[in-house]
């Protein structure tokens, strides 16, 4: 453990934001000695570290507030251990995710006493405005709570803003009602994200991939589902910042933006209405009526990041991706957009949740299986050959054995490439929670051991039809080292192939993890690739060329 001294301590808990710090010294500025005691002490500004949990909307989030912390000075610590700055972005989408952080705060605590000045934030879907009351007691190693909302704040709350921070005031963010229940409220977020981009504020993971916000919140009531209580209604970012990203992001040499939202596809209900949209027509009800006439939609946001150009007339940007669509919301206009333009890459992840009419409608989900169905023959059409993923949720209230048996069939009947499945956890605060949770845990485990067994087999199946075909692969880095608690079971890598050449992974336009061996800089190249093995989760694939 590295330890350092802390020249200032955080404040803790809501303290209003400190004066603007002076500016630091950098050491041997002034030769003359005598000056020193003349000279302000050099002010040592935290080392931070954030701990991400959940999806992609976190990670999002948690590139922005590393943005705005090392904006206004801070450093990077490489391991929680060692920062002065914890930042716990938190998912609460099942128990077991907020056990995790809740079973930490032992150490957590054990840290601060070490070292007094060490500050611990919880931001994420964790802190619910409807569960404030409970937080400082599941979590008591923690100085500061935000909602995701309020992540925004982070610099100013810590007393840090000033320390360099560009960008001006941060619009504190205010509670909102759904269903009765005050929540977060989304709709600062997009003009914070504005100012983020445009002051260079977003500390991204990867200078290949980058993911893109369009829509926060969710306005489902999908009643299993806590990210309606924790995020808020959905607001969606205005067109022409989200285009402008893009347009950066090409510029700075990203080869692939992932657009994301809990729905994409209900992107633009809540923007005004414009002439420039006058063609799109389509009338909705989601609980409500949705007119999306003359507003932007999903399907004219691709169409637009497609159209940024080289000048040679191809896609500056060459994969476009977007996660998650809800089944309900998939529009013609967006099947055709994905059909007709070449960046939008032939993979699509399309939630289904369970196999069985009944139990959909008990989840709120607003769809049958014969209308779920009918969605993926339709985009099977328009983009054969198309690679489908999925989630589902097992042992749900009232499951019977039979609507499992439901489900089964129906992952054999689609042959999904890749499903996400988890065990039902009751909410707090969601619909659900009235519903009797008669599933027993060992019963729940049972199925979703089954589950994942036929669709292992399903997966290896498709894979294999992989073999000795040539892909396009975006190479993303060396291949991670492996983790015991990685989100992907892990292929046999190659063996690098002569010297220089290292075990890399990137990934192919239909989402399927490829292993190959190969020189450092092919990472971010679109490489072609032979596919030589294919296991149930990953394919392992010989360098043929790059660009
Ligand atoms: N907005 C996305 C999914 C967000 S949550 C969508 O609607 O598809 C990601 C997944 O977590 C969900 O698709 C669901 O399968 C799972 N999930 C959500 N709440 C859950 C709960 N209470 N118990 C178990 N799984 C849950
Ligand atoms: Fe949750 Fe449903 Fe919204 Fe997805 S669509 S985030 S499952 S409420
Ligand atoms: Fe988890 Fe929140 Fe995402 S609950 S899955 S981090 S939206």
């Amino acid at each position: 453990m590295i330890e350092r001294p802390s020249g200032r301590e955080l404040p803790v808990l809501d303290l209003p934001p400190a004066p603007p710090p002076r500016r630091p010294v950098v050491a041997g500025a002034i030769a003359d000695p005598r000056l020193a005691e003349f000279l302000p002490e050099e002010l040592v500004l935290p080392r931070f570290f954030v701990w991400t949990l959940g999806c992609q909307m976190n990670r999002s989030d948690s590139e922005e507030m590393a943005g705005a912390l090392i904006a206004a000075g801070c450093a990077p610590a490489p391991a929680l251990e060692c920062a002065d700055l914890i930042v716990i972005n938190t998912c609460a989408i099942r128990e077991h995710a907020e056990a995790k952080v809740i079973g930490r705060q032992g150490q957590l605590a054990a840290l601060k006493a070490a070292r007094p000045g060490t500050r611990v934030v919880l931001t994420g879907c964790a802190v619910r405005e409807t569960d404030r009351a409970r937080l400082a007691r599941r979590y008591p190693a923690v100085d500061l709570f935000l909602r995701p909302d309020e992540e925004p704040e982070l610099v100013a709350r810590l007393g840090l803003a000033g320390a360099g921070t560009p960008g001006g005031a941060v619009r504190s963010a205010a509670t909102t009602l759904v269903g009765g229940r005050a929540v977060s409220a989304a709709d600062h977020l997009p003009a914070t994200r504005a100012t983020a981009v445009a002051a260079g504020r977003v500390e991204r993971h990867s200078a290949v991939s980058a993911w893109l916000p369009i829509v926060y919140g969710c306005d489902k009531s999908c009643t299993y589902c806590i990210v309606p209580l924790s995020r808020g209604p959905e607001r969606s970012r205005p067109f022409d910042e989200i285009v402008d990203e893009a347009r950066a992001l090409a510029a700075a040499g990203y080869r692939e933006v992932t657009l994301l939202g809990q729905n994409v596809n209900s992107y633009g209900h809540d923007l005004p209405a414009e002439e420039r949209f006058g063609h799109v027509i389509s009338e909705r009800t989601a609980g409500r009526r949705l007119d999306l006439r003359s507003r932007p939609d999903l399907a004219e946001l691709l169409r637009a990041i497609d159209g940024i150009r080289t000048a040679d007339g191809r896609p500056a940007i060459p994969r476009l991706r977007f996660i998650t669509s809800h089944p309900w919301d998939l529009s013609d206009r967006l099947v055709t957009a994905m059909a007709e333009r070449p960046s939008v890459c032939e993979a699509l992840h399309l939630p289904v949740q369970s196999g069985d009419d009944a139990v959909l409608r008990r989840m709120g989900r607003q769809y049958t299986i014969e209308h779920y169905l009918e969605r993926l023959a339709w985009i099977r059409a328009a983009v054969p050959g198309i690679a489908l993923s999925t989630d589902v949720i097992v042992g749900f209230c009232g499951e019977t054995e039979a609507q499992f048996e439901a489900t089964l069939r129906l992952l054999e009947a689609v042959r999904f490439d890749t499903v996400f499945a988890a065990a039902y956890s009751p909410r707090p605060g969601t619909p659900a929670e009235r519903l009797a949770d008669d599933v027993p845990p060992a019963e729940k485990r049972r199925r979703l051991n089954v589950l994942l067994g036929r669709q292992e087999a399903i997966g290896h199946e498709l894979n294999r039809a992989w073999l000795g075909r040539r892909v396009e692969v975006l190479v993303d880095g060396p291949a991670p080292q492996r983790a015991h608690d990685h989100d992907e079971p892990q292929e046999p890598r190659p063996a690098p192939a002569g010297e220089g050449s290292l075990a890399l992974v990137g990934r192919s336009r239909h989402n399927k993890l490829v292993h190959l061996a190969g020189r450092p800089d092919l990472v971010g190249q679109l490489a072609t690739v032979e596919i030589v093995h294919a296991g149930p989760f990953a394919l392992r694939g010989r360098l043929i060329g790059a660009e």
